[in-house]
């Protein structure tokens, strides 16, 4: 298994901070699901700046916050405390999560459990698994293998599924893993997938445009 490696959130520049503070369209949606359907102990898996984090933790869940990046769960507590919220936050490494089985009803993975291999993405999926509490969800995604990223050739691949990423920026150096369709059944084969998408999005650098595809997928544990 490649070593994990959190993102360098320091290298990030405004325009792309400015992104990273604001929750995704998805986490509305999910805040609404998951309080219609009473889930109450959340976490935010591989939280970042603290953007859903911050988003639950207003909307009344008891909220976890958890990354590898020392900088990303100050910034996260900072946060926090700046709106008074009372949030429990962690460093750590996905493949082995710091928590009891059947902890937490709803689990948001949002752009980071492709930051490993296919040992890595295997084992998180068995970690999901094991805290999630009967009938709770998560919502997660994955980079697809239509995306641009897995056709860098340049780019070390360390399995069929992953290639390291050598771009200057954040990620750089940081394994990031590709899937498709068959892989995701394959892979999410002991859960309930609610729903899946296949997501492009449309995003403009050094003047030019550029599309990105994620796998968006909405499963609960089934037993
Ligand atoms: C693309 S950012 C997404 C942050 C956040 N989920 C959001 O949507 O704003 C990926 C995050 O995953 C974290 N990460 C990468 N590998 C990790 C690992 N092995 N364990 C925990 N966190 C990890 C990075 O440090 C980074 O903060």
């Amino acid at each position: 298994m490649v070593k994990s490696k959190e993102w360098d959130w320091r290298k990030l520049n405004s325009k792309e901070e400015e992104f990273w503070l604001e929750p995704s369209l998805e986490s509305y949606y999910l805040v609404n699901r998951w309080q219609r359907l009473d889930k109450k102990d959340f976490l935010d898996l591989g939280c970042g700046l603290g953007r859903h984090t911050i988003l639950f933790a207003q909307n009344g869940f008891n909220t976890h916050g958890f990354d590898l990046s020392k900088e990303a769960v100050n910034d996260t507590e900072k946060y926090a405390k700046k709106y008074d919220l009372d949030i429990e936050c962690k460093i750590g490494d996905m493949l082995s999560l710091p928590y009891e089985d059947a902890s937490f009803d709803a689990i948001l993975c949002y752009n980071v459990i492709s930051h490993t291999d296919t040992v890595g993405v295997k084992k998180v999926i068995e970690e999901l698994k094991r805290i999630l509490k009967a009938d709770g969800e998560v919502y997660l995604t994955l980079c697809s293998k239509e995306t641009w990223g897995f056709k860098q050739t340049d780019w070390p691949m360390v399995d069929p599924n992953t290639r390291i990423r050598m771009d200057d920026g954040p990620e750089k150096g940081i394994p990031h893993f590709y899937a498709d369709y068959e892989l995701i059944k394959e892979l999410f084969k002991d859960f309930k997938i609610v729903k899946l998408f296949h997501l492009q999005d449309f995003y403009e650098k050094d003047g030019q445009v550029k599309t990105s595809y994620h796998y968006h997928l909405l499963i609960k544990k089934v037993n």
